[in-house]
């Protein structure tokens, strides 16, 4: 950020129209190029996805990473991956975008709503709690608008009644908590797996050319 805002006579950090949106620089473009002379365009035959991945959890301090066509489906995977499906709830904030609920739905599970704080605007670990049964399986919590999730009253909560804390970190991409990436925080003591999805588009700080996901 200017040390001294345009508002009060300070540079301005964008002169002339604003870009549109999708935008790609130089490097990307010659990156994708690359790709097509090559012929290997497919996921198997070429190695630019799986080293993306590799790279991707070193960056964010992962075991594993996934690549997915969207948000959505990241958090679909995360989901099939703990064996969530029919007769299982998950718990999710009832403020957040709509996929955090539907890939719920999708994996055949019942979304349960809970609370959100009113400082942060994530879920709320008291309102969660109110919610658990024996059906309840897993806790999603949304590091929602870039506001980073009070993480440890969810872990505590996750322990206590043995269930898994997925993070949806559709839109806090590179947020941190305590030192750790979200997406790295959430925990489950039944597996020890971390699950967290990524996703870009113009609300987060990373985009492709519309959405593409990933599950780590
Ligand atoms: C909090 C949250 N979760 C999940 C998603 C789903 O991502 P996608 O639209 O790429 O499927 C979004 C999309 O905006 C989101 O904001």
């Amino acid at each position: 950020m200017q040390e001294k805002l345009a508002l009060h006579g300070g540079p301005k950090s964008l002169d002339g129209p604003l870009p549109p949106w999708p935008c790609f620089d130089e490097p990307s473009v010659n990156a994708v190029e690359d790709v097509l002379r090559s012929g290997k365009v497919n996921y198997w035959t070429g190695h630019k996805g799986m080293d993306f991945e590799q790279r991707f959890a070193q960056w964010q301090g992962s075991k594993f990473a996934i690549s997915t066509s969207n948000g959505t489906s990241a958090l679909h995977t995360a989901l099939a991956a703990l064996g969530i499906g029919p007769g299982d709830e998950v718990i999710v904030p009832s403020y957040t975008f709509i996929a955090s609920s539907f890939s719920i739905l999708q994996a055949g599970a019942i979304p349960r709503f809970a609370d959100v704080n009113r400082d942060d605007h994530c879920l709320s670990a008291a309102s969660a709690e109110k919610l658990i049964n024996e059906r309840t399986k897993a806790i999603m919590v949304v590091h929602l608008y870039g506001n980073v999730a009070d993480m440890d009253p969810l872990i505590a909560l996750a322990k206590k009644h043995n269930l898994y804390l997925i993070e949806d970190n559709a839109e806090a991409f590179g947020g941190e908590y305590k030192g750790k990436k979200t997406g790295t925080v959430g925990h489950t003591i039944t597996c020890g797996t971390a699950c967290a999805c990524w996703k870009w588009n113009r609300n987060s700080r990373t985009s492709t050319t519309c959405s593409a996901g990933i599950t780590a």
